[in-house]
């Protein structure tokens, strides 16, 4: 995992958009935000106790895989724009990276864009009501876990979505921070 600061250029979304010099962020500046992150072995996620453990401390009772590939996801390009749509959720977005690459974008206090470059092995979670995007990197691949506590809703609501009770308390808690 590697975060930075994004610049503004409209070039292709996989690539990586580092400002020069580069701008990086810190896991701790990423922990303000409620974004939190765990490295794990996914070579042996079907068995791995340090899962586990997350998975039971945290209440994450569901959990699927997709992949996101040209030949193996069903409307491949479009769902590469919906994931790239600014948005939230309601809930907890929980990602474990099993194989590839991709972008996890979220806006920080000042709303600027903080891209995070996760590949196999990263776990992250995004708190409900933090604006964020996803892409798949250059590599064009990307295999992951998704986890959810209890049944899974994965409605998006794209920005402008300030009016959700979610949305103020998430603004709220930057505010304490
Ligand atoms: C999602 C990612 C793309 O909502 O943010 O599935
Ligand atoms: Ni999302």
């Amino acid at each position: 995992m590697e975060a930075w600061y994004m610049d503004d250029s409209d070039e292709d979304q996989r690539l990586p958009h580092k400002l020069d010099p580069n701008q990086q962020v810190t896991t701790s500046e990423l922990e303000h935000l409620g974004v939190f992150y765990w490295k794990l072995n996914a070579d042996i996620y079907e068995n791995d106790p340090e899962l586990e453990k997350i998975r039971k401390e945290r209440g994450y009772s569901y959990t699927d895989i997709v992949c996101i590939r040209k030949d193996t996801l069903p409307n491949y390009e479009e769902k590469l724009k919906m994931f790239y749509e600014e948005h939230l959720h309601l809930d907890d977005e929980i990602r474990y990276i099993l194989d590839g690459r991709g972008y996890m974008d979220v806006r920080n206090k000042d709303d600027r864009w903080i891209r995070i470059a996760i590949s196999k092995g990263d776990l992250i979670t995004l708190p409900a009501g933090i604006y964020h995007r996803f892409t798949i990197d250059e590599n064009n691949y990307a295999k992951a876990m998704r986890l959810f506590i209890g049944e899974p809703v994965w409605k998006a609501y794209n920005r402008p979505a300030d009016d959700f009770e979610i949305r103020q308390s998430y603004v709220k808690s930057l505010e304490c921070a």
